[in-house]
């Protein structure tokens, strides 16, 4: 990284207006550093025209459309879009080719123990294309007891939930299962509308508030699924932990869930550590929480030049033809010669470089927390087992072993693998750290 100097220097004040003209029909946006203020103008909410989408604000975002519930929708299935569409079903049937699957508790064997008790330290497939979604679902070693399972894998469900509320994620999984008609599909983003970009996903546009048209709508749509969440213990709805876009980091969504007790005085907890005692908390891919978190270099609002998910993992592709559309094959965006060539090798001489060093110092940095936070939780064990810690420092020291595997697992279940925010992603990790020599302290 020993361009940043004059990436900053280039792009802040000589080519701002080049990263535009680069951009024409994607929806990158310049904005100098040293003006937040103007980059931080929220999208004028009075102004939008849902009417006509995509509709864009004077701060050039492309609003999204909200799905309507309890409509009597159905699905308009992603095979039946493939004559009017071509040249998109075609790019989105190429997502097969990203078969690949590591399987992460061989990989990571520390996260037997970490997991343990949860159904993820038995079975942790690596993520690969969008279409595998409902195969990969169903043959994880993992139990599932409830469809809100398939709230991400496939539009049947995203129209059940528009259709029957929240008691759509109660239903049992084997009597949703047989309904499946659409794994993935083109739903999911654009309804019945191929073209038109909508959130499906209500939960998303609750979690924003009046802060959802800040947002992009190419960025919204992926962060329907790419999204921390959690299941409501009342009503097993799919929910965020979070109420608008303020809330919508690891410090804050953390107090939030930590927020939410049952009748017994016991905080929320995805499952109870069985050895220790600790209520555990699981994050999922937090890839939208991370992107837009402060400090992303083309995702805050103060980024000089703030690009949307679809930007770097869809692009712009030509048919024969000639004619240019929406790459509908999501990769990653060093798998995407194209774009990296149009788009970013202008400020990026050598991205895979970058990245490549940043998940270097990622992965080097996560294991050995991960080495440090397993052998945390087996002294905590050792110590209970062997009646060697107080009780009231019993609860604050499993109070600090959640709070510290909360803010590794942030990062390890993040899929850039740091690079979406390597800011936030060091954040993550030092209030691991800080909580891990709390826990130690508090063990001696
Ligand atoms: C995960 C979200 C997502 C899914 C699923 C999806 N699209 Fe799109 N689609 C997009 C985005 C993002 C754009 C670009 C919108 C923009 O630039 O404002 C787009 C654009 C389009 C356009 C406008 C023309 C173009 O190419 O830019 C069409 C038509 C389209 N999609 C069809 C489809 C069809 C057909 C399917 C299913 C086979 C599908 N899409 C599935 C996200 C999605
Ligand atoms: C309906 C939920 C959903 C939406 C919407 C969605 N994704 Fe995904 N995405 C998934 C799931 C689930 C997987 C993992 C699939 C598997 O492994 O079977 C995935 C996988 C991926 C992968 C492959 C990851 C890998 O390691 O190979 C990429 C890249 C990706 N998504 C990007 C995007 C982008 C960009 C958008 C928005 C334009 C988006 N996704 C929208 C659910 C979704
Ligand atoms: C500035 C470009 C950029 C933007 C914008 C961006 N990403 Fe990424 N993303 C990357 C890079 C680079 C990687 C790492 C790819 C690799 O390791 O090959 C990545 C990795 C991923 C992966 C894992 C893919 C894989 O093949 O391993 C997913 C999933 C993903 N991003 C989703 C998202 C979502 C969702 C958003 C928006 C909330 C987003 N990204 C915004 C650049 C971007
Ligand atoms: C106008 C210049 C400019 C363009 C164009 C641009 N970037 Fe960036 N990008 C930057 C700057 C500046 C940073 C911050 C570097 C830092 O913090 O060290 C950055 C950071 C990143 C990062 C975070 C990791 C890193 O290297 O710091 C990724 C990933 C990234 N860009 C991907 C892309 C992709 C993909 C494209 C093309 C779609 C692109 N960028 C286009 C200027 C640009």
């Amino acid at each position: 990284m020993a361009d940043n100097k004059n990436l900053y220097y280039i792009c802040g004040l000589l080519a701002c207006g080049i990263a535009l003209g680069a951009f024409a029909g994607m929806s990158g946006k310049s904005s100098a550093p040293s003006a937040p203020a103007a980059a931080e103008t929220p999208a004028a909410e009075s102004e939008q025209t849902p009417e006509a989408a995509p509709a864009e604000t004077d701060t050039g975002i492309t609003v999204a459309k909200v799905a309507e519930s309890g409509t009597g929708i159905t699905v308009t299935k992603a095979d039946d879009w493939s004559a009017q569409f071509p040249n998109q079903y075609e790019t989105y049937m190429m997502n097969n080719d990203n078969s690949e699957v590591v399987e992460y508790t061989e990989e990571h064997p520390y996260i037997q123990r970490l997991y343990a008790g949860y159904g993820f330290a038995k079975s942790y497939g690596s993520a690969r294309g969008h279409t595998y979604v409902i195969t990969d679902l169903t043959s994880t070693g993992r139990p599932h007891k409830l469809a809100n399972c398939f709230t991400c894998k496939t539009s049947d469900f995203t129209a059940k939930a528009l259709n029957d509320g929240d008691a759509a994620y109660a239903m049992a999984f084997e009597d949703f299962e047989n309904q499946i008609t659409d794994p993935f599909g083109c739903f999911h983003c654009h309804s019945n509308e191929p073209g038109t970009m909508y959130v499906t996903h209500t939960y998303l546009a609750n979690a924003l508030g009046s802060d959802l048209n800040k947002v992009d709508a190419a960025t919204l749509s992926c962060g329907q699924c790419h999204s921390e969440y959690y299941f409501d213990p009342a009503t097993k709805a799919t929910s965020f932990g979070y109420t608008s876009m303020a809330g919508m980091n690891p410090d804050d969504i953390l107090a939030y869930e930590n927020a939410i007790v049952d009748g017994e005085g016991n905080m929320f907890a995805d499952w109870v550590d069985e050895e220790n005692g600790i209520r555990k908390l699981k994050v999922q891919h937090p890839e939208f929480e991370t992107f837009l978190g402060e400090g992303s270099p083309h995702g805050s609002s103060t980024s000089m030049l703030q690009l949307t998910c679809a930007d770097c993992h869809m692009g712009t592709a030509t048919a024969e033809d000639g004619t240019k559309f929406t790459n509908h094959n999501w990769t990653s965006p060093l798998d995407n010669q194209a774009l990296l060539d149009a788009n970013c090798s202008q400020c990026h001489k050598d991205l895979k470089a970058e990245v490549e060093k940043i998940q270097g110092e990622y992965w080097t940095r996560v294991d050995a927390d991960a080495e440090q936070l397993k052998s945390l939780n087996d002294k905590l064990t050792e110590a209970i087992n062997a009646g060697t810690i107080a009780d009231d420092k019993l609860e604050d020291c499993r109070m600090a072993l959640r709070s510290a595997q909360w803010y590794w697992d942030f990062v390890f279940v993040e899929n850039s693998n740091g690079v979406h925010n390597p800011k936030l992603t060091a954040h993550c990790l030092d209030q691991a750290e800080t909580f891990m020599e709390q826990a130690s302290g508090l063990m001696q």
